[in-house]
């Protein structure tokens, strides 16, 4: 399941990994727009990691790939696919430590878990942001992913109701973009 971009690793959890994941977690920008718990105490970190650490990333449901900095060996963030029953959709989301923003890692890792997931084959790739997260919105329509529709939801960790923007990257599109 490891994925090697020319920056990055993108593999499962590990301990090591604790420390670095509770830090970009308990940052307010980065969990500004996720529905996660906030701050992540360290003890908490380290129940998650355990149990990222154990999932099957070929089953439906949540896998978190840990993005892992080469040259660094450390992780700088994740990339978290959710697989729908039968593996032709996933959503994906994505988070980056914010002293490592504006690199180009999101896209890189982004790009590099797609690449696996659609020469697994899978269909259609999705995903969601918040209407006023401009960034990501960008970094998913530079990715390839259009724009779909937007719907209202309620974020029980922040109480608070909200817009959410669908996108949406058809394996066809992906071989479009691939090609060229
Ligand atoms: C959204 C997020 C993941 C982007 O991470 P990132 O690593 O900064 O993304 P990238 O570096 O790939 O792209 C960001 C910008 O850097 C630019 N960039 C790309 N490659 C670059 C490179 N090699 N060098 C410098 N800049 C680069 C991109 O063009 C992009 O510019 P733009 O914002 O003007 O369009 C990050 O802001 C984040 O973690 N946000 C909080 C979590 C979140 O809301 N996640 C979304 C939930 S779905």
């Amino acid at each position: 399941m490891q994925i090697e971009t020319s920056r990055l690793r993108l593999r499962r959890f590990l301990p090591c990994d604790i420390t670095d994941f509770a830090a970009y977690r308990s940052d307010r920008e980065i969990a500004r727009y996720q529905n996660w718990d906030f701050p992540l105490s360290l003890a908490s970190a380290r129940r998650l990691v355990g149990e990222y650490s154990r999932r099957d990333p070929t089953r439906p449901g949540w896998f978190p790939y840990a993005v892992e900095l080469k040259h660094e060996e450390r992780l700088i963030g994740d990339v978290a696919v959710h697989r729908n029953p039968g593996g032709l959709e996933a959503e994906v989301g994505f988070s980056i430590a914010r002293d490592q923003q504006g690199r180009g890692y999101a896209s890189e890792a982004v790009l590099g878990v797609l690449g696996e997931l659609f020469t697994q084959g899978l269909r259609t790739a999705t995903a969601e942001c918040d209407v006023r997260n401009t960034r990501s919105a960008r970094l998913l329509e530079h990715l390839g992913f259009t724009y779909v529709r937007q719907h209202s939801v309620f974020v029980r960790g922040k109480q608070e109701r909200t817009e959410l923007s669908q996108f949406t990257l058809p394996a066809e599109r992906w071989e479009t973009l691939a090609q060229q």
